[in-house]
């Protein structure tokens, strides 16, 4: 399919920039959602004001658009209701704008492999139940869901300072010694996104990406890749589950008063206590030919986040 209108959510964040940036260079007709911009034809842009709860916007956003891309995302809240609103019933409300409209011959949905595990956090939840209802709200349209693990790169602004640290001689342990967790680049998750607008035809399917290393990473494989580029020692300090588990709860209580939507509450901390974040791109690999190009190694060594 070479999709001519194509509307995104998301399109101001870390992921959906990239993303935005990758259609507008193939000539790809951008229309996107934003709630701090405004105006039209920016880069091949038409930026329409408004929010997933804004039925008027959806509607403009998604009138004529072949495919649709729902990167918009709440991934910090004081409460579930922070992330139900926009992770469920902004994905609903934009499949049903969507439909509506009758243009759109695919839509994708960026949902999280913490999807994989809804009882660990709101977030992971609220992602869960999201894509329950884009799937209940299609109709017809054919559904993909990419289930990307932790996704980094330049913008990004939460696994930034890990790797600044790491390349420093210092990395900050969490949970358990055997924990194993992945991660991708966002160049190639916004691949995977233009190798699915471009395949002829496109089923409703779930798909987990990651890097493609093999088990993923555990904390010593990062010690030693940074020890390698180094070529120097790297330095572990565990942060005991006891204190990371009193630091969640502070900071919510904090932000209850400042109105900060906080990072770390306790929810984050099941989530970075998991002990099995790894994850397999053997659906996508097999159904859209996608193949990640980017390893972490390269990408600490190069400087790409
Ligand atoms: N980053 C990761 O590691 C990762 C991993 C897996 C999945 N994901 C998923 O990927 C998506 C993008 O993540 P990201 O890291 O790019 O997040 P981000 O930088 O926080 O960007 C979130 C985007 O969603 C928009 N948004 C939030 N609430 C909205 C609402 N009510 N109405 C309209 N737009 C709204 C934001 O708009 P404003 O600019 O106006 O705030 C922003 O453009 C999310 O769905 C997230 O769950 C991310």
């Amino acid at each position: 399919m070479s999709a001519r209108v194509v509307a995104l959510t998301g399109a101001t964040g870390f992921i959906g920039s990239v993303l935005r940036e990758r259609l507008v260079a193939r000539g790809v007709e951008v229309r996107a959602l934003a709630r701090s911009r405004s105006g039209t034809a920016e880069d091949g842009t038409k930026w329409i004001k408004g929010t997933l709860e804004d039925e008027p916007a959806l509607a403009e956003l998604t009138r004529g658009a072949d495919a649709v891309i729902h990167c918009a995302g709440k991934v910090r809240g004081r409460a579930a209701r922070d992330f139900d609103s926009v992770n469920v019933q902004g994905s609903k409300h934009l499949m049903e704008a969507t439909r509506l409209n009758g243009s759109c011959e695919r839509f994708l949905l960026i949902s999280s492999l913490a999807a994989r595990h809804p009882t660990l956090s709101w977030y992971a939840a609220s992602k869960f139940e999201g894509e329950r209802q884009v799937k209940a709200a299609a109709g017809a349209i054919p559904v993909c869901i990419f289930r990307p693990t932790a996704v980094y790169g330049p913008g990004d602004r939460e696994l930034r300072p890990l790797f600044d640290w790491l390349l420093r001689g210092w990395l900050v342990t969490l949970g358990r010694d055997d924990s194993q967790f992945s991660f991708l680049h966002v160049d190639d998750l916004v691949s995977a996104v233009m190798q699915w607008l471009d395949a002829p035809v496109v089923q409703s399917q779930t798909f987990e990406l990651c890097d493609g290393q093999v088990q993923g990473y555990d904390w010593a494989s990062l010690a030693g890749i940074a020890c390698d580029i180094r070529h120097a020692p790297v330095r572990q300090a565990a942060v005991p589950a006891g204190v990371l588990k009193g630091l969640a709860r502070a900071n919510l209580v904090l932000s209850r008063f400042t109105r900060r939507a906080p990072m770390l509450t306790p929810g984050k901390v099941n989530e970075l206590m998991h002990p099995d974040w790894t994850c397999s791109n053997a659906r996508i690999s097999a159904s859209l030919g996608w193949e990640p190009q980017i390893l972490l190694r390269q990408a600490l060594r190069n400087h790409m986040f």
